[in-house]
C-alpha cells in the first residue's frame, strides 16, 4: 500500500572532521556502515521512495546502502558539488516524485530509533495541510547543531546554524537534529527559494521551517526524550561515543532474548548476530557481523568469534579461541588456546588446548572436516585441507599433514602424524 512518503538520505558530505580519506558514512559501527543504519531508519518508514544523495565516495556509498536497503530499491542521486543540506535536497528534487511527505533523514544520525521517526510523521500528519515537523532535542553540549529559535510564546521561529548564532543564541539548549517531515508541495515550492547568504556561503536546509513560519503554515517540533538518540557522528570521537550506545542497545536486546552477558562492558557484539537463550556469553569477548550462535552454548572469556562461526546448541567456546568460517557442531568444545579457520567440526567433539587449523598455506585458505566424537590432543594441528573422520584420536603435539589419510576410529600421533596400530592405541588411550 502506498505510504505517501518519500525518504531522502543525504550522504553526499565529505565528513572532513573525521580526518580520514573514507567518506564519512562508510565509518563501522558495530560491524555494519553508518549509512546501513539510516537505510534502516528509512524502511522503518514504509516510504514509497528511498533517494540516496551521494557525492564524495558516491561509487561506494551506494552500493553500501542499497545492500542494506536489501530488496528495497534506492534511487541514487549524486550531489557534486556539495553546497550544503538544502542544495543536497535541490539535486533531489527531481527523484523525490510527488508524495504527500518527504522525511529528510541525514546519514550520519545512526542512533535515531524507528518510534521516534513514526512519533515525527504522526505529529506533522496531526498539524494540518501544510504542516512542517522538525526533530529536536536538548543534549548535554549543544556545541556543532543548529539552535532551535523560539518565540516569545515558546512557539518555532526558525533554526539558527551555529556558526549564524548571536551570543544570546549561542546559549540556546534545543537543538536541532537534522531530521524533519515537510509537507512534498511545500517542499517542493519553497526548495529554489534557498539562498546561501550565510555564515559558510551553504544551502541550508534548516531555513525550510523559518519560511514556513513567514507563510503562516504550521511547524511542529518533536523533542526526543532520550538525547542519545541525537548524537550525530562528525569526528572519530563521537563515533566511539555512538559505538558504545549502539552496543548497549544490540546487548540489550540479547539479554532481552534470554542471552546471559556475564559483563556488558567488556562484551562487543555486532549488528545481526543470533544467539539463543541459555547461552553464556563470558567477558572481554567479540562476535562479529556473520555468527550464528546455538542455544546452551558457552562463549568466552576471551574468545573472538568472526564471519561465517556458528556455534550449534551446547559448544562451548573459550579461552583464547578465534573461529572464522568454521561450524562447532552441538556440543563440542574448543575451550583453550585455538583457531578455527575454515573447518566444519562435527557433535560431541574435543578440541585440545593450542589446537591451530592452518587453513592458510600462503596462497588460498582450504577447509577442512572433523567428524562426531573426535578427540583432538593439545597442541594438534590440522594442515588443511584435511579430514578427520568419526572417533579419530590424535596424541599431544600431532601434526596431522595433508596425505595423512585417516580413517574412523584411527589414532594418529606424532610429527608428521602417523596411525598407531590399534593395540598400541588401546594402550595409550
Ligand atoms: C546539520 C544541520 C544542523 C544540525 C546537525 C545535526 C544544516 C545546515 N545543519 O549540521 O542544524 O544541528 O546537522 O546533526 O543542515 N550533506 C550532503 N550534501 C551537502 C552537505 C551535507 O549530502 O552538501 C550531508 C552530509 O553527508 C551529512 C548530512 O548532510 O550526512 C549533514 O551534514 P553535516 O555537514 O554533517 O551537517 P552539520 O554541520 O552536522
Ligand atoms: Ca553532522
Amino acid at each position: 500500500m502506498a505510504s505517501g512518503t518519500t525518504v531522502v538520505i543525504l550522504a553526499a558530505g565529505k565528513g572532513t572532521r573525521m580526518r580520514s580519506r573514507r567518506p564519512k558514512v562508510l565509518h563501522p559501527l558495530c560491524g555494519r556502515p553508518l549509512v546501513a543504519w539510516v537505510v534502516e531508519q528509512a524502511l522503518s518508514l514504509s516510504a514509497d521512495r528511498v533517494v540516496l544523495v551521494v557525492g564524495h565516495g558516491a561509487g561506494e556509498v551506494g552500493p553500501a546502502a542499497q545492500e542494506a536497503a536489501g530488496s528495497t530499491p534506492l534511487e541514487v542521486v549524486v550531489q557534486e558539488p556539495q553546497l550544503g543540506t538544502g542544495h543536497a535536497v535541490q539535486v533531489a528534487a527531481h527523484a523525490i516524485g510527488d508524495p504527500k511527505r518527504v522525511v529528510v533523514l541525514y546519514g550520519d544520525m545512526p542512533l535515531l530509533r524507528a518510534e521516534s521517526l513514526a512519533e515525527l510523521v504522526a505529529a506533522q500528519n496531526a498539524a494540518g495541510p501544510g504542516a512542517t515537523g522538525v526533530m529536536t532535542a536538548r543534549p548535554e553540549d549543544p556545541r556543532g547543531y543548529g539552535r532551535i529559535v523560539r518565540g516569545a510564546e515558546g512557539e518555532f521561529e526558525c533554526i539558527t546554524e551555529e556558526k549564524d548564532c548571536t551570543g544570546e543564541e549561542l546559549a540556546i539548549a534545543e537543538v536541532n537534529l537534522g531530521v524533519y517531515c515537510f509537507d512534498g508541495a511545500s517542499l517542493k515550492r519553497d526548495l529554489p527559494a534557498l539562498s546561501n547568504d550565510n555564515a559558510q556561503g551553504e544551502y541550508y536546509l534548516t531555513d525550510l521551517p523559518g519560511m514556513a513560519v513567514t507563510q503562516g503554515r504550521p511547524v511542529v517540533t518533536v523533542d526526543l526524550a532520550d538525547h542519545h538518540e541525537a548524537a550525530g557522528v562528525n569526528t572519530v570521537a563521537q563515533l566511539a561515543d555512538a559505538r558504545w550506545v549502539m552496543q548497549a542497545r544490540i546487548l540489550e536486546q540479547h539479554m532481552e532474548g534470554g542471552v546471559l552477558i556475564e559483563d556488558p562492558a567488556t562484551t562487543y557484539i555486532d549488528y545481526g548476530v543470533e544467539i539463543g537463550a541459555g547461552t553464556h556469553v563470558l567477558p572481554c569477548t567479540y562476535v562479529h557481523t556473520g555468527v550464528k550462535i546455538g542455544e546452551g552454548c558457552e562463549v568466552g572469556p576471551f574468545t573472538h568469534l568472526r564471519s561465517g562461526t556458528v556455534l550449534e546448541d551446547a559448544a562451548q567456546v573459550g579461552n583464547f579461541t578465534e573461529c572464522k568460517n568454521s561450524t562447532l557442531g552441538a556440543g563440542s568444545k574448543a575451550k583453550h588456546l585455538t583457531y578455527l579457520g575454515d573447518t566444519h567440526v562435527g557433535a560431541k567433539t574435543n578440541i585440545g588446548a593450542g589446537t591451530i587449523f592452518a587453513n592458510y598455506d600462503g596462497r588460498t585458505k582450504h577447509k577442512t572436516k572433523v567428524g562426531d566424537g573426535v578427540f583432538v590432543g593439545s597442541g594438534t594441528i590440522v594442515v588443511a585441507p584435511n579430514l578427520l573422520p568419526d572417533g579419530v584420536t590424535t596424541g599431544a603435539g600431532a601434526v596431522v599433514t595433508r596425505s595423512a589419510g585417516m580413517q574412523p576410529g584411527d589414532t594418529y600421533v606424532g610429527v608428521p602424524a602417523r596411525r598407531l596400530p590399534q593395540r598400541a592405541a588401546a594402550e595409550e588411550g
